[in-house]
């Protein structure tokens, strides 16, 4: 899959299916499965390191992370979050944080936003870097709305993000995030865009969706959002397997002579 793939799949109404990744273990795993795309997301902030949001990401991270995913990801489509600030300080300090990304073996970039930096977003589309938009709810503004909160709620608010989502398409985006919107406003951009929209939180209809691994793999045992779901009861799998090697080393049948060299 590459990024002008994904215009043909809402051409042929394929639906997009994508994943977070953040290490070589889970990327060899998903070079096996049909996911369309996985991102290495600036979330590698509160997944793997355990901060509170994701805005202690910063590019030497998003490189290290971006280098794990495409020495196992094989063929997948990797597209790699551009970190906090890094497409807010002008065009050429965002175009050297995409080189590093796209050096790291990123196929594409993700950012927040539109408004303030539309110069960013069109040279880098002009420069040959696909870039995939992100709207709706942008955790690396939370702090601006006083938490994670449902976006595009209202008339006015709805309006903001339907006319950031033609401005992305027009700027040469191949595809946005829609997060934490209603369902009835991830509709109505998905009809109006050309290019996909890939829902977390944006309802059925978008063109695609995608979810954080750990959460669709039922990892997370501290709270999710509503639009989440575990596919597997993962984190009872986990202590499950660590229980039984425990009991096993305790009880002195690990290891069993097959495991042991003559
Ligand atoms: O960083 C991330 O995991 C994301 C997804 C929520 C889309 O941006």
């Amino acid at each position: 899959m590459f990024a002008k793939d994904f215009l043909h799949s809402k051409a042929e109404k394929r639906k997009l299916s994508m994943v977070t990744c953040y290490d070589y273990t889970f990327a060899r795993l998903l070079s096996e499965t049909p996911i369309d795309a996985v991102l290495v997301g600036d979330s590698v902030a509160m997944v793997v390191y355990g901060h509170p949001s994701t805005l202690p990401a910063n590019i030497e991270m998003m490189r290290a992370h971006t280098e794990a995913v495409a020495r196992g990801a094989g063929a997948k489509m990797i597209v790699a979050d551009m970190p906090f600030l890094t497409f807010r300080k002008g065009v050429p300090a965002a175009l050297d944080a995409a080189q590093t990304l796209m050096s790291a073996g990123a196929h594409a970039v993700k950012l927040e936003g539109v408004e303030g930096h539309e110069d960013v977003i069109q040279r880098m589309t002009q420069s040959g870097i696909p870039v995939m938009g992100h709207l709706g709810l942008q955790p690396q503004s939370v702090h601006a709305y006083g938490g994670y909160r449902v976006q595009g709620r209202g008339d006015d608010a709805a309006r903001t993000i339907v006319r950031e989502a033609i401005a992305l398409q027009e700027l040469g985006a191949f595809a946005v995030v829609l997060e934490c919107i209603p369902a009835t406003l991830g509709e109505e951009i998905t009809a109006a865009l050309r290019i996909p929209t890939i829902g977390i939180g944006a309802g059925a209809a978008c063109d695609g969706q995608i979810l954080v691994l750990q959460d669709l793999l039922g990892m997370n045992i501290d709270k999710t959002p509503k639009f989440v779901r575990r596919f597997v009861d993962g984190s009872r799998c986990v202590t499950d397997s660590i229980a039984r090697f425990d009991e096993a080393v305790k009880a002195g049948t690990f290891p069993a002579a097959e495991e042991s060299y003559q």
